[in-house]
């Protein structure tokens, strides 16, 4: 959450920091400012709203500076407005911020009460005056910054700027990511390696409790204790594809047509037996129990895994909701135990924190992670790349079928290492696997079919989704996935649970998606919708041809997905949610890949 980006260069960069803004406005877009130093003075612009608003201000006038930060906020104190924009500033100092001051309040009162002006109503501004009292004490702008990083509780990653060295920016990691790199034109800092693609090859991933001075053309980093230190370094890939639409009129219908080629990644890196299971910090055989963790989508891709874990490999499985876990009371961990962490950015903030009390408790880790170069796959025992490519839209959409695609290939690798599955089984969820690129594309191919079903939710009010079995966490997604882009109140619920309450929110018309599938549990589930369509809902059915047949007569919609093996079938019917909460969306006017309140990397609690 909150963007950071900072440049020095022979010539100005306002420009520079509005395209590393652009690139990093998923990580939030209440509102966007820059700093620059004019004239040895700083100078500040800002705008609410999407970086294109701060673009707007930046060409009409033109900061000069060649040295400059620059922010795009996900507010977390304080309403979106240009007041409680960043950059934040004291006398002669400049500061944006990414992540959470825990002890803000008793900071502002202190300084409030030895007189420093502060005007906004971010955590954020304390963190300026504390670097311009250490300042005043006679501290160099790093010892400043250092002394203000060890009064600040919580974690954040900083960038700042100081009229009395207009030629160095200064960036501060604890607990938020931040990468700082030189290029052919300068130096430059970035909450995300992604945001300097084509201003340079290499940067270096800053550790925590990691200052790094940044000059035109040098990079020092220091930890704390001010030795100067070598960090890792990644590469940075060239070029701007993954912010091309590619012909597409938003970035998730971009990437939910994306699918396919993922899926086909996926069966080059992971196809075969045993592949995967070279990635597990533990042996197969030696594994107990599997206990995944993750938050919003990644949720419900483990929570159909759990399914696969149990069913399959005979293990038993069990999910977590990361911001649950992380505080709830635990036994000690017992022999056997694997804790899978799942996460697209690798940066959420609960997620981490289960990771660290994991292995505080010596728990094997695994990370399951679409950004390679994060904090999840940095830190976890291991890692499996999900290859999924970068994920623009807020939505997750590409990066939940990487996960159900290797996650399906986990459980099927570790059943099989167990000997707890019959060998043709084995096979022929394998197979099904294989031909998951031509499924997807198969699955998507009704998009006609999503787009009139979403004219008929464009004034609807809310939606139920219900399913059971593995297609259950595939309502659940279905209705995130609605609510996320279309402001529509939709739940998911497990069919069986329908007349234990939420049954008396069916009245006459309300829509209901119902997944249903050939399979042990259809004619369950048909009962379920059957009683629900006795008081008036209005049913579309998603299934295979065997599901949709069953409930011909009871639905007034139905969404066909491809006969498949009823191991996938939860990764076949997520597809036409996607495209039906896209569609609702795009029908309803909304930003779609930009939806209100929300952000892609969830780096706060
Ligand atoms: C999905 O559409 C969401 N925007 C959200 O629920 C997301 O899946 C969640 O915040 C977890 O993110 P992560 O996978 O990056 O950890």
């Amino acid at each position: 959450m909150c963007g950071i980006f900072g440049a020095v260069a022979g010539a100005p960069v306002a420009d520079t920091l509005v395209e590393g803004l652009r690139r990093l406005e998923y990580r939030g877009y209440d509102s966007a400012g820059v700093a620059t130093i004019e004239s040895g003075g700083l100078r500040r612009l800002c705008a609410v709203g999407r970086v294109g608003s701060l673009a707007e201000r930046v060409a009409t006038e033109h900061p000069a500076g060649n040295i400059g930060i620059a922010h795009t906020r996900w507010a977390t104190h304080g309403k979106p407005s240009e007041r409680n924009s960043h950059p934040h500033m004291a006398p002669g100092v400049a500061v944006v911020h990414n992540g959470i001051v825990e002890n803000h309040r008793a900071l502002r009162s202190e300084l409030s009460a030895a007189g420093c002006a502060l005007r906004s109503d971010t955590d954020t501004e304390v963190i300026p005056w504390l670097v311009a009292r250490n300042m005043a004490a006679g501290n160099s702008v790093e010892d400043a910054l250092r002394t203000t990083d060890r009064t600040l509780e919580g974690s954040y990653a900083v960038a700042a700027l100081h009229e009395r060295d207009p030629d160095t920016l200064y960036g501060l990691r604890r607990g938020s990511p931040l990468v700082a790199a030189i290029g052919p034109q300068g130096g430059y800092l970035a909450s995300d390696a992604n945001a300097l693609a084509g201003l340079v090859t290499q940067a270096v991933c800053l550790e925590d409790g990691d200052l790094a001075e940044v000059h035109r053309d040098r990079l020092v980093v220091r930890d704390a204790e001010g030795a100067t230190v070598d960090r890792r370094l990644i590469a940075v890939e060239h070029g701007t594809s993954s912010l091309d639409l590619g012909g597409h009129a938003h970035y998730m219908l971009k990437e939910i047509y994306d699918q396919p080629r993922v899926a086909a990644l996926i069966n080059d890196c992971y196809g075969g037996i045993g592949v995967l299971s070279n990635f597990l910090p533990v042996a197969p055989a030696h594994i107990r129990r599997i206990t995944m963790i993750a938050c919003g989508t990644s949720f419900y891709a483990a929570s159909v895994a759990k399914r696969w874990f149990e069913s399959l490999a005979g293990i038993r499985a069990d999910v977590e909701i990361a911001s649950e876990y992380r505080y709830r009371p635990l036994p000690p961990a017992e022999p056997g135990e694997l804790a899978i962490l799942i996460s697209q950015s690798g940066e959420t903030a609960d997620t981490l924190a289960c990771l660290k009390r994991l292995k505080e408790a010596g728990t094997p880790t695994l990370g399951l992670v679409n950004v390679v170069h994060s904090t999840l796959a940095r830190e976890a025992d291991s890692f499996v790349p999900l290859h999924a490519g970068v994920e623009n839209g807020v939505a997750s959409t590409k990066a939940f079928i990487a996960q159900l695609l290797v996650l399906a290939r986990l459980a099927v690798d570790i059943a099989d290492r167990r000997r707890g599955l019959r060998q043709d089984h084995v096979l022929s969820c394998l197979r099904a696997l294989e031909q998951m690129p031509n499924t997807i594309t198969a699955a998507l191919h009704n998009e006609s079919a999503v787009q009139a079903l979403a004219e008929t939710f464009r004034d609807a009010r809310s939606a139920l989704f219900v399913a059971r079995g593995p297609l259950f966490p595939i309502a659940l997604e279905g209705a995130l996935k609605l609510k996320e882009t279309s402001y529509i109140h939709a739940e998911g619920f497990a069919a069986g649970e329908l007349k234990h309450g939420p049954i008396a929110l069916v009245e006459d018309g309300t829509p209901v998606v119902a997944l249903a599938c050939s399979g042990d549990l259809l004619d369950k589930t048909g009962s379920n919708i059957r009683e629900i369509a006795a008081r008036g809902a209005r049913i579309t059915v998603v299934g295979d041809r065997g599901g949709i047949l069953s409930l011909m007569d009871v639905a007034v919609g139905a969404l066909t997905i491809p006969n498949c093996e009823e191991f996938v079938q939860p990764i076949v019917s997520v597809l036409p949610l996607q495209l039906l909460a896209y569609h609702a969306a795009v029908q309803r006017g909304l930003d779609v890949d930009r939806p209100r309140n929300l952000a892609k990397s969830v780096t706060v609690e």
